[in-house]
């Protein structure tokens, strides 16, 4: 069995605009002040876009949940997977909001979110409140980017040496492997 078909464009929408961010994210801090001017708007509204995607993606998980694992997975692979899926929604949910307090404690120039909304007027800009967000959103962007490396290479082990249904669940025309003959 298949994630249905919003549950697979969400993934993969969602999967595209973090990989991006992330690689927007580290970029920043080099810019100069006349370009991170330029650039942080976009960066906190894609971010903030991203917020409402992961809202909307888990109301309807709710409604839709995930097929159930095959038989082939052990109980304790299981429950692994279904905490690393806990552990992405988490963090899909942390990351924009703690960008968004950084943004709102800003203290170079305001942010404006969407050419309209101007984030830093949310908090008071202070130099430190904003260090010690920017290390928590570094840490959340970090631990992201290493989830997501794990998770690919759970994904080839599935497809390679376990030769299951994960895979297939996912990846748009991949096609599910045949069942084994049955035992004689
Ligand atoms: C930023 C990048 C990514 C994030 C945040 C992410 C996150 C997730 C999450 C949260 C789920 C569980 C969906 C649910 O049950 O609601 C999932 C499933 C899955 N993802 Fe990703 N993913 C990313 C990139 C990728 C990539 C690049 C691949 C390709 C190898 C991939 C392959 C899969 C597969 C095969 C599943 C289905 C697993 C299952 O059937 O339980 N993902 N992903
Ligand atoms: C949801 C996905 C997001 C990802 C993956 C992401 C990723 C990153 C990364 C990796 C950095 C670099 C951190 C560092 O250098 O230590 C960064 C910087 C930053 N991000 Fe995000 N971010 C996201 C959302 C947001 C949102 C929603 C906002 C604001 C509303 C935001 C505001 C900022 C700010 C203010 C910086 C620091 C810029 C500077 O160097 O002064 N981010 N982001």
């Amino acid at each position: 069995m298949k994630y249905d078909a919003v549950a697979r464009t969400l993934h993969w929408l969602m999967a595209a605009l973090l990989i991006l961010m992330f690689l927007f994210g580290i970029q920043l801090e080099d810019l100069s002040l006349a370009d991170r001017r330029e650039a942080l708007p976009m960066h906190a509204s894609m971010g903030l876009l991203l917020l409402v995607l992961v809202l909307a993606r888990l109301a309807w998980r709710r409604g839709h949940p995930p097929p159930p694992y095959p038989d082939g997975m052990s109980r304790r692979q299981q429950r692994a997977a279904r905490a690393v899926v806990h552990v992405f929604y988490m963090l899909m949910i942390y990351q924009p909001i703690v960008g968004l307090l950084q943004a709102a404690s800003y203290v170079d120039f305001e942010v404006m979110a969407f050419g309209v909304w101007n984030l830093t007027a949310l908090l008071p800009s202070d130099q430190g409140l904003k260090a010690v967000f920017n290390q928590m959103h570094g840490t959340g962007g970090w631990l992201l980017a290493v989830l997501v490396i794990g998770h690919v290479g759970a994904t080839l082990k599935h497809w390679l040496f376990d030769r299951d249904e994960i895979p297939a669940r996912m990846i748009p025309f991949l096609k599910p492997p045949a069942d084994p003959p049955p035992s004689a």
